[in-house]
């Protein structure tokens, strides 16, 4: 039996996360949920799952929670709560699934207590690759992707030999405004934004989808996972969303991982890997899919995506300033400040005002994410 914590077990990865255990009970226990606001949900999955402990972020909710539950089951609160659980006996795995910046500092803590980490929040990798993956070394841990895409090209690599992998293709739905022409960018509302054609995601993913920021967040991730130059790594429109990445070998041969867009898929392969458990559920049926297409990127249109790739190329604090600046833009656009098109104007201004330090420390990092933040409020 694997003791799992579950860092956003109220959000999307999380709950999805919560079903993959209830179905493989026998394997796997979550002991540890956490979240930020949504305490009437948590508490609903502290009747479901009875873990041995929880964290609210925000201190008031905490509070609040603590008041209806009693002591029995124990709470904590903040960011020194999630340091806490993720180092304690009781975990073997933490699925780190908290959205943005706020992933960083428990995947590090996990990584350093020797945990398995079985990673969603892709902005630590953005943020931290270099940081990461040296940890990681260091400490002799698994860090497994959920990321579809990342998950996809891990099943393409079982088997192979790194010295014989051309390139990594990874696959990109388009989002909502894939056939919008950008002289129509100006008229996007919130509620479109948010309209993603093939996967049911949090807010801020769903966004990045839109802007396909979340394609530039997750080749820089690729990067780092699988130790590759930005030339070795493409990115393909595929609508359809049932080729999650490809890997093209140096014979030209190429292997796709597919399969319905499901995040319970990724997630399950990461907690069993490298086995594979039985799941039951919808397959894909090639007679009913008809047709899969691919399109190249329009990164003039799509601008976010080439400003990931230019970060990449920079690399040291840059993609934490992209990162921070886009977490900031994208709030913004969903509390109705700021235009849709706005949005990469705000990230460009922010690494135009930011000096990369290469090989940075932790600090060094939360710094440059500071500053992009309030470079970025200062706009808006
Ligand atoms: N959703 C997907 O299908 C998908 C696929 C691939 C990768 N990812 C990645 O997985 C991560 C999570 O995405 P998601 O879609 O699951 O996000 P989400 O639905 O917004 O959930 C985020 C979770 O984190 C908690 N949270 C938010 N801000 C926090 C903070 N400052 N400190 C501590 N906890 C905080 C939320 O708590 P409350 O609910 O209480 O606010 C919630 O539990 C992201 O990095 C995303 O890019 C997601």
């Amino acid at each position: 039996m694997k003791n799992v914590a579950i860092l956003g077990s109220t959000g999307s990865i999380g709950r999805n996360s919560l079903e993959v255990i209830a179905r493989q009970s026998d394997r796997f226990r979550a002991t540890y949920l956490t979240a930020n606001k949504n305490i009437d949900l948590l508490q609903e999955q502290i009747a479901q799952v009875h873990p041995r402990g929880v964290v609210v972020l925000d201190k008031c909710n905490a509070s609040l929670l603590g008041k209806v539950l009693g002591d029995k089951t124990e709470i904590l609160a903040g960011e020194e709560g999630l340091l806490e659980i993720v180092g304690r006996e009781d975990v073997d795995i933490v699925i780190s699934s908290l959205v943005g910046f706020a992933g960083l500092k428990p995947t590090i803590r996990a990584i350093q207590h020797g945990k398995t980490v079985a990673l969603a929040n892709k902005e630590t990798l953005v943020v931290a690759g270099q940081l990461i993956t040296s940890l990681v070394k260091k400490h002799g841990v698994q860090l497994v992707p959920i990321d579809s895409e990342h998950s996809a090209i891990l099943q393409c690599l079982a088997g192979e030999r790194r010295s014989d992998i051309a390139k990594l293709i990874l696959t990109a739905s388009g989002g909502p405004f894939l056939n919008r022409p950008l002289s129509e960018f100006d008229s996007i509302t919130i509620k479109e934004a948010l309209k993603h054609p093939t996967w049911a995601m949090g807010k801020k993913v769903t966004i990045d989808s839109a802007t396909l920021m979340n394609k530039g967040l997750e080749v820089i991730e690729a990067h780092w996972l699988f130790d590759l130059p930005a030339e070795q790594i493409e990115v393909i429109i595929h609508p359809q969303s049932i080729i999650h990445s490809m890997v093209e070998f140096v014979d030209g041969s190429l292997k796709a991982q597919m399969g319905l867009p499901d995040m319970k898929i990724p997630i399950q392969y990461a907690l069993s890997y490298p086995d594979r458990l039985p799941m039951n559920g919808k397959r894909v049926d090639f007679s009913e899919l008809g047709s899969m297409t691919f399109f190249r990127p329009d990164r003039r249109k799509f601008r976010c995506l080439q400003i990931a790739f230019d970060v990449l190329a920079v690399g040291g604090t840059a993609p934490a300033v992209m990162n921070a600046a886009n977490e900031i833009a994208v709030e913004a656009f969903l509390d109705g400040k700021i235009p849709f098109k706005k949005i990469p104007d705000l990230i460009e201004g922010a690494i135009a005002s930011h000096r990369s330090i290469s090989t940075p420390e932790l600090e060094n990092i939360t710094e440059a994410d500071g500053a992009a933040r309030d470079y970025v409020h200062s706009c808006v």
